[in-house]
Protein backbone atom coordinates (compact mmCIF):
# COMPACT_ATOMS: atom_id res chain seq x y z
CA UNK A 1 0.00 0.00 0.00
CA UNK A 2 1.00 3.44 -1.01
CA UNK A 3 1.69 6.09 1.90
CA UNK A 4 -0.79 8.33 0.24
CA UNK A 5 -2.97 5.72 0.70
CA UNK A 6 -2.78 5.35 4.12
CA UNK A 7 -4.27 7.38 6.88
CA UNK A 8 -2.11 8.10 10.14
CA UNK A 9 -4.52 9.51 13.31
CA UNK A 10 -1.58 11.33 15.20
CA UNK A 11 -3.15 11.15 19.00
CA UNK A 12 -1.71 14.18 20.26
CA UNK A 13 -0.66 15.48 17.06
CA UNK A 14 -1.11 19.25 17.84
CA UNK A 15 1.61 19.11 20.83
CA UNK A 16 5.10 19.32 20.33
CA UNK A 17 6.39 15.41 19.74
CA UNK A 18 3.07 15.34 17.22
CA UNK A 19 3.57 18.19 15.45
CA UNK A 20 7.08 16.92 14.54
CA UNK A 21 5.45 13.53 13.43
CA UNK A 22 2.89 15.37 11.84
CA UNK A 23 4.71 17.00 9.56
CA UNK A 24 7.27 14.36 8.69
CA UNK A 25 4.02 12.15 7.92
CA UNK A 26 3.01 14.30 5.64
CA UNK A 27 6.23 15.30 4.04
CA UNK A 28 6.36 11.34 3.22
CA UNK A 29 2.82 11.47 1.65
CA UNK A 30 1.07 10.06 4.17
CA UNK A 31 -2.58 11.08 4.90
CA UNK A 32 -2.98 12.99 8.61
CA UNK A 33 -5.36 13.33 10.93
CA UNK A 34 -5.05 15.39 14.13
CA UNK A 35 -7.68 15.67 17.02
CA UNK A 36 -7.35 18.01 19.37
CA UNK A 37 -9.35 19.90 22.45
CA UNK A 38 -8.19 23.18 21.15
CA UNK A 39 -8.38 25.06 17.72
CA UNK A 40 -5.67 27.49 18.04
CA UNK A 41 -3.64 24.51 18.03
CA UNK A 42 -4.99 23.09 15.27
CA UNK A 43 -4.84 26.13 13.48
CA UNK A 44 -0.85 26.32 14.03
CA UNK A 45 -0.34 23.16 13.32
CA UNK A 46 -1.73 23.82 9.75
CA UNK A 47 0.62 26.89 9.78
CA UNK A 48 3.39 24.64 10.25
CA UNK A 49 3.18 21.87 8.23
CA UNK A 50 4.54 22.15 4.58
CA UNK A 51 2.11 24.23 2.52
CA UNK A 52 2.13 21.64 -0.39
CA UNK A 53 0.97 18.97 2.02
CA UNK A 54 -1.76 20.85 4.02
CA UNK A 55 -4.68 19.36 2.09
CA UNK A 56 -3.59 15.58 3.40
CA UNK A 57 -4.37 16.62 6.60
CA UNK A 58 -7.44 16.38 8.66
CA UNK A 59 -8.14 18.40 12.29
CA UNK A 60 -11.02 17.30 13.72
CA UNK A 61 -11.65 19.41 17.24
CA UNK A 62 -12.32 16.99 20.17
CA UNK A 63 -11.46 15.25 23.42
CA UNK A 64 -9.82 11.82 22.80
CA UNK A 65 -8.96 12.29 26.94
CA UNK A 66 -12.48 11.10 27.76
CA UNK A 67 -14.37 7.93 26.99
CA UNK A 68 -17.76 9.76 25.38
CA UNK A 69 -15.29 12.53 23.59
CA UNK A 70 -13.21 9.90 22.57
CA UNK A 71 -15.86 7.77 20.64
CA UNK A 72 -17.44 10.97 19.26
CA UNK A 73 -14.00 11.93 17.89
CA UNK A 74 -13.91 8.53 16.20
CA UNK A 75 -17.68 8.46 14.97
CA UNK A 76 -16.72 12.12 13.05
CA UNK A 77 -12.90 10.38 12.26
CA UNK A 78 -14.42 7.98 10.54
CA UNK A 79 -17.32 10.22 8.89
CA UNK A 80 -14.42 12.28 7.36
CA UNK A 81 -11.58 10.30 6.51
CA UNK A 82 -13.31 6.68 5.84
CA UNK A 83 -10.51 4.52 6.73
CA UNK A 84 -8.28 4.94 9.75
CA UNK A 85 -4.85 2.54 8.92
CA UNK A 86 -2.22 3.68 11.26
CA UNK A 87 -2.22 5.46 15.05
CA UNK A 88 0.72 6.92 16.69
CA UNK A 89 -0.03 8.16 20.17
CA UNK A 90 1.97 11.02 22.00
CA UNK A 91 -0.18 12.06 24.84
CA UNK A 92 0.69 13.78 27.95
CA UNK A 93 2.40 16.57 28.44
CA UNK A 94 6.32 18.17 27.96
CA UNK A 95 7.29 18.79 31.63
CA UNK A 96 6.94 18.81 35.08
CA UNK A 97 8.55 19.66 38.03
CA UNK A 98 5.96 20.62 40.73
CA UNK A 99 8.01 20.05 43.59
CA UNK A 100 8.40 17.08 45.57
CA UNK A 101 5.84 14.80 46.91
CA UNK A 102 5.43 16.38 50.43
CA UNK A 103 4.35 19.28 48.99
CA UNK A 104 2.16 18.39 46.10
CA UNK A 105 -1.60 17.22 46.44
CA UNK A 106 -3.72 14.11 45.45
CA UNK A 107 -5.19 16.96 43.16
CA UNK A 108 -1.72 17.65 40.99
CA UNK A 109 -0.89 13.79 40.69
CA UNK A 110 -4.18 12.86 39.54
CA UNK A 111 -3.93 15.36 36.86
CA UNK A 112 -0.63 13.58 35.88
CA UNK A 113 -1.72 10.03 36.09
CA UNK A 114 -4.92 11.77 33.95
CA UNK A 115 -2.68 13.40 31.22
CA UNK A 116 -0.33 10.58 30.72
CA UNK A 117 -2.10 7.31 31.55
CA UNK A 118 -5.69 7.66 31.40
CA UNK A 119 -5.52 9.43 27.68
CA UNK A 120 -3.31 6.79 26.59
CA UNK A 121 -5.42 4.14 28.06
CA UNK A 122 -9.13 5.82 27.30
CA UNK A 123 -7.62 6.51 23.21
CA UNK A 124 -6.17 3.17 22.71
CA UNK A 125 -9.29 1.80 23.76
CA UNK A 126 -11.19 3.42 21.15
CA UNK A 127 -8.58 3.40 18.20
CA UNK A 128 -6.96 0.05 18.43
CA UNK A 129 -10.03 -1.82 17.32
CA UNK A 130 -9.86 0.27 13.77
CA UNK A 131 -6.50 -1.15 12.90
CA UNK A 132 -6.00 -4.28 15.75
CA UNK A 133 -6.76 -6.94 13.30
CA UNK A 134 -5.07 -5.88 9.79
CA UNK A 135 -1.56 -6.90 9.70
CA UNK A 136 -0.81 -3.88 7.26
CA UNK A 137 -1.98 -1.19 10.15
CA UNK A 138 0.12 -0.14 12.78
CA UNK A 139 -0.18 1.15 16.67
CA UNK A 140 3.03 3.29 17.64
CA UNK A 141 3.39 4.64 21.21
CA UNK A 142 5.75 7.56 22.46
CA UNK A 143 6.79 7.78 25.87
CA UNK A 144 9.07 9.43 28.31
CA UNK A 145 11.30 7.07 29.92
CA UNK A 146 11.21 6.91 33.88
CA UNK A 147 13.94 6.80 36.55
CA UNK A 148 17.62 8.01 36.12
CA UNK A 149 17.44 11.19 34.10
CA UNK A 150 13.83 12.48 34.90
CA UNK A 151 14.63 11.80 38.49
CA UNK A 152 16.22 15.33 39.67
CA UNK A 153 14.83 17.57 42.17
CA UNK A 154 10.92 18.23 41.88
CA UNK A 155 9.93 15.58 39.29
CA UNK A 156 8.71 12.93 41.33
CA UNK A 157 5.01 13.00 39.97
CA UNK A 158 6.76 12.99 36.00
CA UNK A 159 8.51 9.58 36.96
CA UNK A 160 5.28 8.08 38.83
CA UNK A 161 3.82 9.33 35.69
CA UNK A 162 5.76 8.23 32.84
CA UNK A 163 6.08 4.60 34.87
CA UNK A 164 2.47 3.92 34.38
CA UNK A 165 2.61 4.48 31.08
CA UNK A 166 5.21 1.85 30.10
CA UNK A 167 3.82 -0.58 32.27
CA UNK A 168 0.79 0.27 30.73
CA UNK A 169 2.18 -0.24 27.28
CA UNK A 170 4.06 -3.43 28.12
CA UNK A 171 0.97 -4.51 29.44
CA UNK A 172 -0.27 -5.04 26.29
CA UNK A 173 2.40 -6.42 24.52
CA UNK A 174 1.84 -9.63 27.28
CA UNK A 175 -1.74 -8.98 26.88
CA UNK A 176 -2.07 -8.76 23.15
CA UNK A 177 0.74 -10.76 22.41
CA UNK A 178 -0.18 -12.30 18.83
CA UNK A 179 -2.38 -9.35 17.36
CA UNK A 180 -1.87 -8.51 13.56
CA UNK A 181 -1.30 -4.93 13.92
CA UNK A 182 2.36 -3.58 14.14
CA UNK A 183 2.50 -2.72 18.04
CA UNK A 184 5.53 -0.96 18.94
CA UNK A 185 7.12 1.70 21.07
CA UNK A 186 9.53 4.55 21.12
CA UNK A 187 10.77 5.72 24.38
CA UNK A 188 12.45 8.83 24.83
CA UNK A 189 15.34 9.70 27.58
CA UNK A 190 15.84 12.70 26.82
CA UNK A 191 14.47 16.41 25.79
CA UNK A 192 12.00 16.91 22.71
CA UNK A 193 11.47 20.19 21.51
CA UNK A 194 11.09 22.56 18.49
CA UNK A 195 14.61 24.14 17.26
CA UNK A 196 13.53 27.64 19.02
CA UNK A 197 13.78 25.92 22.30
CA UNK A 198 16.37 22.77 21.81
CA UNK A 199 18.62 22.70 24.61
CA UNK A 200 21.51 19.90 24.63
CA UNK A 201 21.05 16.66 24.05
CA UNK A 202 17.50 17.47 23.03
CA UNK A 203 15.85 15.83 19.69
CA UNK A 204 14.56 18.09 17.16
CA UNK A 205 11.18 17.31 17.03
CA UNK A 206 10.97 16.47 13.19
CA UNK A 207 14.06 14.75 12.87
CA UNK A 208 12.30 12.79 15.86
CA UNK A 209 9.49 12.73 13.64
CA UNK A 210 11.15 11.71 10.45
CA UNK A 211 12.55 8.61 12.60
CA UNK A 212 8.80 7.88 13.62
CA UNK A 213 7.45 8.20 9.96
CA UNK A 214 10.47 5.51 8.75
CA UNK A 215 9.16 3.06 11.45
CA UNK A 216 5.14 3.44 10.54
CA UNK A 217 6.53 2.87 6.65
CA UNK A 218 8.32 0.27 6.96
CA UNK A 219 5.75 -1.76 8.98
CA UNK A 220 8.49 -4.44 9.52
CA UNK A 221 8.60 -4.86 13.58
CA UNK A 222 6.00 -5.49 16.18
CA UNK A 223 5.93 -5.58 19.89
CA UNK A 224 9.47 -3.86 19.90
CA UNK A 225 10.33 -0.67 22.40
CA UNK A 226 12.84 1.52 20.62
CA UNK A 227 15.19 3.35 23.17
CA UNK A 228 15.90 6.67 22.53
CA UNK A 229 18.89 8.22 24.82
CA UNK A 230 20.32 10.74 22.95
CA UNK A 231 20.16 12.37 18.82
CA UNK A 232 22.26 10.02 17.41
CA UNK A 233 20.23 6.75 18.32
CA UNK A 234 17.59 8.28 16.09
CA UNK A 235 19.89 6.99 13.38
CA UNK A 236 21.16 3.86 14.70
CA UNK A 237 18.32 2.64 16.72
CA UNK A 238 15.52 3.19 14.08
CA UNK A 239 16.52 4.27 10.66
CA UNK A 240 19.42 1.71 10.58
CA UNK A 241 16.53 -0.92 12.78
CA UNK A 242 19.46 -1.53 15.19
CA UNK A 243 17.69 -2.54 18.03
N1 LIG B 1 8.67 17.02 25.05
C1 LIG B 1 9.59 16.27 25.61
O1 LIG B 1 10.65 16.75 26.03
C2 LIG B 1 9.38 14.78 25.72
C3 LIG B 1 10.49 13.97 26.01
C4 LIG B 1 10.33 12.60 26.15
C5 LIG B 1 9.06 12.05 26.01
N2 LIG B 1 7.99 12.86 25.73
C6 LIG B 1 6.68 12.22 25.68
O2 LIG B 1 5.96 12.60 24.53
C7 LIG B 1 4.58 12.72 24.85
C8 LIG B 1 4.07 14.06 24.34
O3 LIG B 1 4.84 15.11 24.85
P1 LIG B 1 4.77 16.58 24.22
O4 LIG B 1 6.00 17.27 24.61
O5 LIG B 1 4.38 16.50 22.81
O6 LIG B 1 3.56 17.20 25.07
P2 LIG B 1 2.57 18.39 24.62
O7 LIG B 1 3.24 19.35 23.74
O8 LIG B 1 1.96 18.90 25.88
O9 LIG B 1 1.44 17.64 23.77
C9 LIG B 1 0.71 16.59 24.34
C10 LIG B 1 -0.60 16.37 23.62
O10 LIG B 1 -1.36 15.45 24.42
C11 LIG B 1 -2.70 15.82 24.44
N3 LIG B 1 -3.33 15.58 25.75
C12 LIG B 1 -2.77 15.79 26.95
N4 LIG B 1 -3.65 15.48 27.92
C13 LIG B 1 -4.77 15.07 27.31
C14 LIG B 1 -6.03 14.61 27.78
N5 LIG B 1 -6.30 14.50 29.09
N6 LIG B 1 -6.95 14.29 26.89
C15 LIG B 1 -6.69 14.38 25.58
N7 LIG B 1 -5.51 14.79 25.06
C16 LIG B 1 -4.57 15.13 25.92
C17 LIG B 1 -2.76 17.30 24.14
O11 LIG B 1 -3.87 17.44 23.29
P3 LIG B 1 -4.64 18.82 22.97
O12 LIG B 1 -4.09 19.19 21.62
O13 LIG B 1 -6.05 18.41 22.97
O14 LIG B 1 -4.25 19.80 24.05
C18 LIG B 1 -1.44 17.62 23.47
O15 LIG B 1 -1.57 17.94 22.11
C19 LIG B 1 4.46 12.56 26.37
O16 LIG B 1 3.99 11.27 26.67
C20 LIG B 1 5.86 12.71 26.87
O17 LIG B 1 6.09 11.87 27.98
C21 LIG B 1 8.12 14.20 25.58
Amino acid sequence: MANGDRLVLALGGAGTVGSGLVKALLDRGFKVAVISRDSNKLEKLKAFVSPATKGNLTTLVGNVGSEEGAEEAKQALLRSVGKVTDVVSSLGFSWWQGGPPHTQSLKELHWVIETLLFSTFVSWKAFFPLVRDDPNCTYTFITGGAGEKLLMPGTGFLTVGAASTLAFCQVLREEYPEVPCKLNQVKINTGVASPERMAPGYLNHVDLGEAVATLVERRNTSHTVFTINSPSDLKTVILEGNL
